[in-house]
């Protein structure tokens, strides 16, 4: 898989929002998800094949760990903003029953051969998985409220790990290693002077650690002190030289920060 085409394409998109590229063709793309579905219901079952016993558990995870930082799907918590946000794609005219069994079909097929002009790669996902993850969004795309029972813990809640604290100058703050767009900690400590704080990634998801003065949240202050380079599976560092006070580390990599992917250092 290529996770860095993404960020090319969004590093490429920020003109392309102003020309207001993107909105039309998410409209677009809306109508084509909606356009599908009926196709199929049209069909009257002859173009979806019922997947046998799809683990929707394992479709879960491999969604976050492959899909979400691309797309928004509200039960899995993701947030991506490069592709379109799938709860919306596929609310149109979906109930339940047959409709959702649609959306498994619509959602391989996407899997296998997703739009060649488009940043989706294809084949994120094979065999057995693509079923669960098309299984998984099917069961949950466009519903309200939130996952129950083993697809609740299915994965661990973003930036919920035990907080990172400065050890001899180093400060370590992984990318969450499932995919998610957060750090493992959305906490971090340290002593006044300079520290190298690293990020380490093995997410596959093109990330960085950025450092501003003061808590600033999702909410860029522009301030910033230093960042560390882009990488998707190694690990990338920045030194800076911090006096005592609360900053913010943040992933500069457009929409992460929005999607969650902040957190809080305090130096005493
Ligand atoms: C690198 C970013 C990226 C990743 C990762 C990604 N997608 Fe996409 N996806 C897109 C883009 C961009 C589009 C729109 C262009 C296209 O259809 O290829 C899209 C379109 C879709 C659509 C069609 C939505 C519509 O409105 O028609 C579905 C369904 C979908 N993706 C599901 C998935 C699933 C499932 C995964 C994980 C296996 C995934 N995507 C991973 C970027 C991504």
């Amino acid at each position: 898989m290529s996770f860095r085409r993404p960020f090319t394409a969004v590093g490429g998109l920020s003109g392309g929002l102003v020309a207001g590229g993107r909105s039309s063709r998410r409209l677009r793309l809306r109508a084509g998800a909606a356009a599908l579905l009926a196709l199929a219901l049209g069909a009257s079952g002859c173009s979806v094949k019922s997947a046998s016993n799809p683990n929707v558990i394992m479709g879960k995870q491999a969604f976050v760990a492959k899909c979400g930082s691309c797309h928004t799907l509200a039960r899995a918590n993701t947030k991506g903003i490069i592709g379109p946000n799938l709860d919306e794609a596929f609310r149109s005219g979906l109930s339940e029953g047959p409709q959702r069994n649609a959306v498994r079909g619509i959602v391989e097929a996407q899997i296998r051969i997703p739009n060649p002009e488009g940043a989706m790669p294809k084949d994120l996902v094979k065999g057995a998985t693509a079923k669960d993850v098309a299984a998984y969004v099917a069961q949950v795309v466009a519903r309200p409220g939130q996952d129950k029972g083993l697809l609740a813990t299915a994965v661990e809640a973003p930036g919920a790990g035990k907080p990172a604290v400065e050890k001899g100058g180093k400060l370590s703050i992984p990318a969450s290693p499932s995919g998610q767009l957060a750090y493992v900690t959305n906490k971090a400590s340290g002593t006044a002077g300079p520290v190298t704080i690293e990020m380490p990634n093995t997410s596959g998801v093109t990330h960085n650690i950025a450092i501003e003065a003061g808590e600033h949240g999702a909410t860029p202050s522009g301030a910033k002190l230093g960042a560390s380079p882009f990488t998707s599976k190694t690990t990338a560092s920045v030194k800076v030289s911090l006096k005592a006070g609360t900053y913010t580390f943040f992933c500069e990599v457009p929409g992460h920060r929005p999607a969650g992917m902040y957190g809080t250092l305090t130096v005493k």
